[in-house]
């Protein structure tokens, strides 16, 4: 079938479209029907089944005879290593973390937090955690200890897992001491913790706490996968929202399994035995879906590389790998491209490599400017798919689905919709607008399988973040519109959301923590348009009353604090003083006239703004850190 007719018949029939799509998951016993609306506007997916996600990713493919295959690489520049380990290795390591994991007690419905860099055995204890029917949740490596803090408070882990240290190419993550001061910091402690000892740096154990990763699965009875129910969650992934709590957005189990296995096949055209890399990491959704769970459900072999797109040790890294793995679809950031388009301009690199396994390569994450998009294309010489999803989504809203149709290409737009997404593009008063007019991207409700049906013991903040505002829709987050064509269109977020380096970072956090400075008076962080990273975070400080501190050294001490509380990947470096923010008369401040000040470009004075005169303060104040740039 066509993608037309398919995205039809998803909308028009959503119970056949994906129960016929639940027919490529074995489960326990089948789900009477795919889609629950009796709690409306609670929609859940297979909830009457029984289904073990680890049985699906790991177990059928080695009782399909898939035994041997590579299920997991693990390419790590940084440490000059390379290895794999097969579907029938992975069946063993995970059966034996999970019964060693029951054995202290871990049983369906607990929560476990993962704090590990890119190594295999990321993936083996999120799919222990699977195997048992607990709930994952794992954090992101550049996220330090505070952020550890919030989200073992939230989700109150019975343990953690998390491996002795990280890898960065200018030093070592140390991650022992993080999780040592998180769990120090909050409220809830775990029962115990499984430390991964690296051999860059063996950790000191906490006695009666702390059990390494090898000897507690001594003697230990491997686990079998423990049957749940389909609206079970999988995992709680946290995300960025518009203040300092993160958002905990909650998988359950069947849609997740339905959805993802959909699309390996129509989206990414990989089948059981193909090579799939998504180059992200296990800390954000991508690496949930496509370096974890998609690949690994289709039966195929995922890569986990340790590494960057340059300078480990060059420009050349993505392609080597693609060669020496002959990857069949690759996706990373437009960033990552980026960064390598900056060393590598004339694609030098690439032709030394043998790209001929090479059938796609995709982008998400933040928008894909033009630009890149067409150095891409001449220069590795495949497709170049823009496709958009979000970590609430948890797959592709909208893509281009190479294993049904290869849809023409538009540069600037992820293309059309994917089944049981009924995008929309609305007004202020949500009403529908015409085609090519800017609005609000929502979704008509239901959503499909495989999205977050609700956010973890957070309902009310669930309904009010994404329900209320257009009645009947899951409101993105995101600005845009639609061409005639059907085509979707993503151009700016609506919220205090950010988007850096391909990572999604909250603005409202950041203001937060410069606000507790004991100098800082009053604050704003914005996201100026960066040329590698897309946006980068500055903030505006205003100083309390009398304060006679020197304005770099309160900067300085913020720039310190921001990376302590939120970690490095919050990428904060600039922040300039001025002795007031321009707000409206209601006292909203003008972040996006800011914004395009700091990025030179034209402005409408503001009707409501309380003081024009505050806006020659913010550009002199601009130029002083190097605003607008050249
Ligand atoms: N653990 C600890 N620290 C981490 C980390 C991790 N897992 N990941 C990043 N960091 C740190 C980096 O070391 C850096 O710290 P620094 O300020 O001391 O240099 C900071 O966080 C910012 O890192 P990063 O965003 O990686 O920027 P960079 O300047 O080091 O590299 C790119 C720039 C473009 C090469 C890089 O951002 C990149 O590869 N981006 C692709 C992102 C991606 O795949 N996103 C997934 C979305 S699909
Ligand atoms: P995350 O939840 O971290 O995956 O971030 C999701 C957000 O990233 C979306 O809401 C968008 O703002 C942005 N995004 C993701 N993919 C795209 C894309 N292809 N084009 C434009 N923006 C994107």
């Amino acid at each position: 079938m066509a993608y037309a007719s398919l995205y039809k018949w998803s909308l028009e029939d959503p119970n056949g479209f994906w129960m016929k799509a639940a027919e490529q998951i074995d489960w326990v016993s089948p789900p009477s029907k795919a889609l629950f609306d009796e709690k409306e506007p609670f929609y859940e997916w297979f909830a009457d089944g029984q289904v073990n996600a680890c049985w699906n990713a790991v177990d059928r493919h080695v009782e399909a005879g898939r035994g041997k295959q590579i299920a997991i690489v693990h390419e790590s520049p940084i440490t000059h290593s390379s290895k794999g380990i097969t579907y029938a290795e992975l069946q063993a390591r995970v059966a034996s973390l999970a019964g060693a994991l029951r054995a202290k007690g871990v049983e369906k419905g607990d929560r476990v937090i993962i704090y590990m860099p890119m190594i295999p055995e990321a993936l083996e204890a999120m799919l222990a955690c699977a195997r048992l029917g607990a709930i994952h949740s794992v954090v992101f490596g550049g996220f330090a200890a505070h952020e550890l803090a919030v989200r073992i408070d939230d989700c109150t882990p019975k343990a953690i897992i998390a491996a002795s240290c990280g890898l960065e190419p200018s030093r070592v993550v140390h991650y022992k001491p993080l999780l040592d001061q998180a769990i120090e910091e909050a409220s809830h402690k775990p029962d115990f913790c499984v430390i991964f000892q690296r051999e860059q740096e063996v950790a000191k154990l906490i006695e009666g706490r702390d059990v390494a990763w090898h000897t507690f699965q001594y003697g230990v009875e491997p686990a079998e996968c423990v049957p749940v129910e389909g609206n079970h969650p999988a995992y709680i992934l946290y995300t960025s929202g518009t203040t300092g709590q993160p958002k905990g957005v909650v998988r359950a189990t069947g849609g997740h399994l339905v959805a993802l296995n959909w699309t390996m096949k129509a989206i990414y055209d990989i089948d059981a035995g193909d090579v799939f890399w998504a180059a992200s990491d296990v800390g954000w959704v991508v690496g949930h879906s496509y370096i974890c769970y998609g690949p690994l459900i289709a039966g195929a072999t995922t890569i986990v590389y340790e590494g960057k797109p340059v300078g480990t040790p060059d420009a050349g890294a993505f392609w080597r790998v693609m060669q020496n793995h002959k990857v069949k679809t690759f996706f990373t950031a437009p960033t990552a491209l980026r960064a390598i388009k900056r060393e590598d301009p004339q694609g030098a690199l690439i032709q030394d490599y043998n790209l001929r396994n090479l059938k796609a390569l995709f982008l998400a994450g933040e928008r894909a400017d033009p630009d890149t998009i067409v150095w891409a294309q001449k220069n590795v010489g495949v497709p170049v798919i823009d496709h958009w999803w979000q970590t609430e989504s948890g797959w592709a809203m909208a893509a281009n689905p190479l294993g049904i149709e290869a849809l023409p290409v538009k540069i600037g737009s992820p293309s059309l919709p994917m089944p049981g997404y009924d995008v929309r593009v609305l007004d202020e008063g949500g009403h529908q607008l015409e085609a090519g007019q800017l609005g609000a991207i929502a979704i008509k409700l239901p959503l499909p399988p495989g999205t977050l049906p609700t956010l973890w013991n957070a309902q009310d903040r669930f309904v009010k973040s994404y329900l209320t505002h257009f009645p009947g829709y899951y409101e993105t987050g995101d600005a845009g519109y639609i061409d005639e064509d059907g085509y979707i269109y993503i151009m700016a977020r609506t919220d205090d959301v950010i988007n850096v380096a391909g990572h999604r970072l909250s603005t409202g956090a950041m203001e937060e923590v410069l606000a507790s400075h004991e100098d800082v008076a009053e604050c704003a962080v914005i996201g100026v348009t960066d040329a590698l990273k897309g946006q980068s975070p500055l903030g505006f400080l205003c100083l309390n009353k009398g304060s006679n501190r020197a304005a770099e050294d309160v900067v300085k001490e913020c720039v310190k604090l921001v990376r302590e509380k939120i970690g490095p990947v919050a990428d904060f470096k600039r922040a300039c003083v001025v002795d007031r923010l321009p707000k409206t008369r209601s006292g909203k401040i003008l972040r996006g006239t800011m914004v395009k000040i700091a990025d030179g470009q034209e402005f409408k004075m503001p009707a409501t703004i309380d003081d024009p005169a505050i806006l020659d303060e913010i550009r002199v104040a601009l130029e002083a850190v190097g605003y607008p740039r050249a």
